[in-house]
């Protein structure tokens, strides 16, 4: 039977997730949204025809898993709103970058917690989340999780300590691929081409090599190696991109994300610690 879903914070990836669960054989009362402003619940509901409600109280009662869908930032607040209607009977599962489990186990005690980190590519059925679990999750919950999250693409189940390396990889990475997609389509444009045949050249050639690389045996590395004539155009290219620092330049920006990813975990833990302080035994 399929759990039925509260998604805490209708914003980009708690819609995504809300179609994507639609698409895959939920049906719309088997979902509801929750947005903190009105007219933000409305545009939701809207766009997505799932019921979109302000209080998440009435959201979480009743429902068998909760997906915390806001910001790291506001994961301490949402929180302190909802942390006494959750009960050890609810799937938690977030999706809030860096925020680690136990921010969540500290204000949920008992209660079994996922987290997780998907990607837009979810929109269209595209997505690859990673996920851990908390103390308190079985197999019967982590399989529960895996059937939400695979309704919208690829899963992997990975320890904690991996996760702010995944946000830098998979989670930001789409946002990689647009930059390039931008810069190739804005060369096209120098070079002549027409506006519209440089978006048509560049998207096609992106899915192209993205559905070879995932099809193919081979490795990016030898993938490459069979464009590369030497001598040729694209030796030419890869010399110039190579030369400018382009993998050294790769490392950094996924370093710096993963740096962010774990900072705005430590923010949310510095934020809930201070919100539930753990009692001292007289004496102390
Ligand atoms: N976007 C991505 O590529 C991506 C990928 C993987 C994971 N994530 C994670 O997914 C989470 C959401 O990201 P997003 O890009 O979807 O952000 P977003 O578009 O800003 O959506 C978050 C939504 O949550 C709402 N919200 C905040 N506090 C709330 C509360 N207490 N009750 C109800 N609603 C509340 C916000 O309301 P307002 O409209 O009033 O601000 C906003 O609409 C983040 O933690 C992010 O790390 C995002």
């Amino acid at each position: 039977m399929r759990p039925t879903v509260a998604i805490l914070g209708a914003g980009a990836m708690g819609e995504i997730l809300a179609v994507g669960l639609v698409r895959a054989g939920w049906s719309l009362d088997e979902i509801v949204m929750v947005a903190r402003r009105p007219e933000r619940a409305k545009e939701a509901e809207r766009m997505t025809e799932i019921r979109t409600i302000l209080d998440p109280v009435a959201a979480v009662n009743g429902q068998d898993v909760v997906i915390v869908a806001v910001k790291p930032k506001d994961v301490p607040d949402l929180l302190d709103q909802v942390g006494e209607v959750i009960t050890t009977d609810h799937l938690v599962i977030s999706l809030a970058a860096g925020v680690p489990l136990s921010v969540f186990e500290q204000a949920l005690p008992g209660v079994a917690v996922i987290r997780s980190m998907p990607n837009t590519p979810a929109a269209v059925a595209e997505g690859m989340s990673a996920y851990c679990g908390g103390t308190a999750v079985d197999e019967d919950a982590f399989a529960r999780a895996d059937a939400i999250l695979s309704a919208v693409g690829e899963t992997i189940r990975l320890s904690e300590d991996l996760l702010d390396a995944v946000t830098a990889i998979s989670g930001s990475g789409p946002a990689y691929v647009f930059l390039l997609a931008e810069s190739l389509t804005e060369a096209a444009i120098r070079e002549g081409l027409p506006h519209h045949a440089a978006e048509k050249l560049v998207d096609q050639m992106i899915r192209g090599a993205g559905i070879l690389l995932q099809g193919s045996e081979k490795s990016a590395f030898r993938l490459r190696g069979e464009v590369t004539s030497p001598g040729g155009t694209t030796a030419a290219a890869v010399h110039v991109l190579e030369d400018g620092g382009f993998r050294a330049l790769m490392e950094d920006a996924v370093r710096s994300a993963a740096d962010r990813s774990q900072t705005l975990g430590e923010q949310a833990a510095a934020d809930v610690a201070a919100r539930h302080p753990v009692p001292t035994e007289p004496g102390e």
